[in-house]
């Protein structure tokens, strides 16, 4: 039983009552228990409908089996059935009063742990050496830790890997012009971006140059010392920029976690030489391809992915199959998420393919990509600066937190260095929460006025949520004892006790869709039922001392479950604004 989850609860007496009447066998989920406030009730059971079909039989007649048999007078007031043959379930008060205290001693707020847990690899930010982290590695940055810290929380093992592009032919012509720059151990790229741009260049302008780019690659791939050593200069520079914008986006990405394609160029050839062995690889051209199955283009023909290049070269793709194998072999991982934007979706359904096929993937080892959208600025197109650029990622999070001194309230006592923590927790919380708010497969505009308003579903609305219930329980200065009773007298905090005892399926559906929207929709709900009661029933003049104290202690919860589901997503909760 999974304490603090009412639905569940009651879903688990629907179970039992048809296995009685009808000697039929669902689970608790199956009972399809969902919250309504249809006719006063506080639930709906709509299980009646799909068995009767199953069964042969009238729903409504289904439906009065169940209330006859249904074994939950303690909880609920008699059943009524509505339409068709919906359950209308109406919670008696001391039960929820009940359900709802039991969560005041409990650190996890109801949320119980998983009984199956897995080791689980995310594959997240993952930016490119060399050049600035943009707008869609931030997506994927936000996106990826939100996963880590659910998954974590409901009891995965979770390692975090960032997948950084450091290898290829590209760095041939960076590190030549690293040595033509000159400028040594001490030399310092402020923008990454020009620094490629002018490499680039010179790559395509200067044919002794491109020649010198050329042999690079052959040295660097050869394992050359001196050229290693410019190579390392580069990806720590690069990492430089890249943990200048984790630190301030509080994400636990280290170097430890670092497995960029360089890492895997070990594994490359016993990669290739297994797929051989396993009869995938055609060769096409002078290249070795693999063609996975069910993939093909408009004319019908197969579509392959290159993984030896006519020159000997890997690619992008043999760097993915030595990823898969990688982890799920050496590393003994029973999933795989891939948090990168959606048009890399076919590449990975390929490679999901042709790994499957090998051996790597199959149904105790799983992979899946979670795409994402793109960021839009105003005008519907991709975000860009006012010039017309691409923003760079710390632009945009230095301009986020200085947004958010403007909406920081002006009776705030906050000053100093706490003033500018303050800050940036309500600005890089807004950023992240826009994001992770939004459905993630879909594009979002981005605008600072939506995202740090006072009022609708913003991370600033539950921030100042939370601060409010500190700052009610500041003033009236009494803390209630943990077992002081619960009393929902008013429709309000009922509302918003039954709301809190909800937090358990709210986060099960945000893990179990891989959608964090689920967790931020329910929080925003909590908020809003907050400010209902807030604003109907008084805590600091209620009737009566224990009144109060159920009150106090309503809000208390209140503000632990905001806290813990901003928590989940990565964003701060200040004390005080
Ligand atoms: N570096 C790539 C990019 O910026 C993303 C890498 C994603 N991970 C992977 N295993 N391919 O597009």
């Amino acid at each position: 039983m999974l304490r603090g989850d009412v639905g569940l609860e009651l879903g688990q007496r629907v179970a039992r009552a048809l296995r009685v009447a009808l000697d039929v066998d669902i689970t608790a989920e199956e009972a399809l228990i969902r919250p309504s406030n249809r006719d006063g009730a506080d639930y709906q059971c709509n299980v009646a409908m799909s068995l009767a079909k199953k069964i042969g039989k009238n729903p409504r007649e289904v439906a009065a089996l169940i209330v006859e048999h249904l074994d939950a007078q303690d909880a609920i007031e008699t059943p009524e059935i509505a339409g068709p043959g919906f359950i209308n379930l109406k919670l008696r008060r001391e039960w929820l009063e009940a359900q709802a205290a039991s969560l005041v001693g409990d650190s996890r707020l109801g949320v119980p742990e998983t009984d199956e847990p897995r080791r689980i690899a995310i594959d997240y930010s993952s930016p490119n050496v060399a050049k600035e982290m943009h707008v869609g590695h931030l997506r994927s940055t936000i996106i990826g830790d939100a996963f880590c810290r659910l998954l974590t929380f409901a009891g995965h093992e979770v390692i975090p890997h960032n997948h950084l592009g450091d290898w290829g032919t590209p760095f041939g012509m960076l590190i030549e012009h690293l040595t033509d720059e000159g400028q040594g151990a001490e030399h310092e790229i402020s923008d990454l971006n020009a620094f490629y741009q002018q490499a680039r260049q010179k790559f395509d302008s200067d044919p002794g140059f491109a020649d010198r780019a050329r042999r690079r690659v052959v040295l660097l791939q050869g394992g050359d010392e001196a050229t290693l050593k410019l190579w390392h200069e580069l990806v720590g520079e690069s990492q430089r920029h890249f943990n200048q914008i984790y630190e301030l986006l509080g994400i636990g990405l280290s170097a430890g976690d670092n497995y960029g394609e360089s890492f895997y160029n070990p594994y490359l050839a016993d990669t290739i030489t297994e797929l051989q062995q396993k009869g995938l690889i055609e060769t096409s051209d002078g290249a070795l391809c693999v063609f996975p199955p069910g993939f093909s283009n408009r004319e019908g023909d197969r579509l392959p992915l290159i993984v030896r290049k006519s020159d000997g070269g890997y690619g992008y793709a043999t760097t993915d199959f030595a990823t898969v194998r990688y982890w799920v072999r050496d590393r003994k991982v029973d999933e795989l998420i891939y948090v990168v934007g959606t048009p890399q979706s076919q590449h990975f359904q390929m490679i999901f393919a042709t790994s499957k096929q090998a051996g790597w993937l199959d149904d105790a080892h799983t992979a899946v990509h979670t795409g994402f959208g793109t960021i839009l600025g105003a005008d519907g197109k991709t975000i860009r600066t006012r010039a017309g650029g691409t923003i760079k990622l710390i632009d945009l999070l230095t301009e986020a937190v200085e947004n958010a001194y403007k909406v920081m309230p002006e009776t705030s006592d906050v000053e100093g260095a706490d003033k500018d923590a303050l800050a940036r927790t309500i600005g890089l919380g807004a950023v992240k929460y826009a994001d992770l708010s939004n459905d993630r497969e879909k594009d979002y505009v981005f605008t600072w006025e939506k995202m740090l308003a006072h009022t609708g579903d913003t991370s600033v609305y539950i921030q100042y949520a939370i601060a409010r219930i500190n700052a009610i329980g500041r003033m009236v200065g009494r803390v209630p004892a943990d077992d002081a009773p619960l009393i929902l007298q008013e429709q309000a905090e009922r509302d918003l006790a039954l709301k809190l005892l909800q937090l358990p399926t709210a986060i099960q559906a945000a893990i179990d869709e891989l959608a964090p929207h689920k967790l931020t929709n329910y929080l925003f709900e909590t908020a809003t039922a907050f400010t209902a009661f807030y604003s109907s029933a008084s805590v600091s003049k209620a009737e009566t001392q224990e009144l109060q104290d159920s009150r106090l202690q309503l809000l208390a919860l209140t503000s632990r479950v905001l806290t813990l589901g901003l928590s989940l997503l990565g964003i701060g909760a200040p004390e005080r604004l």
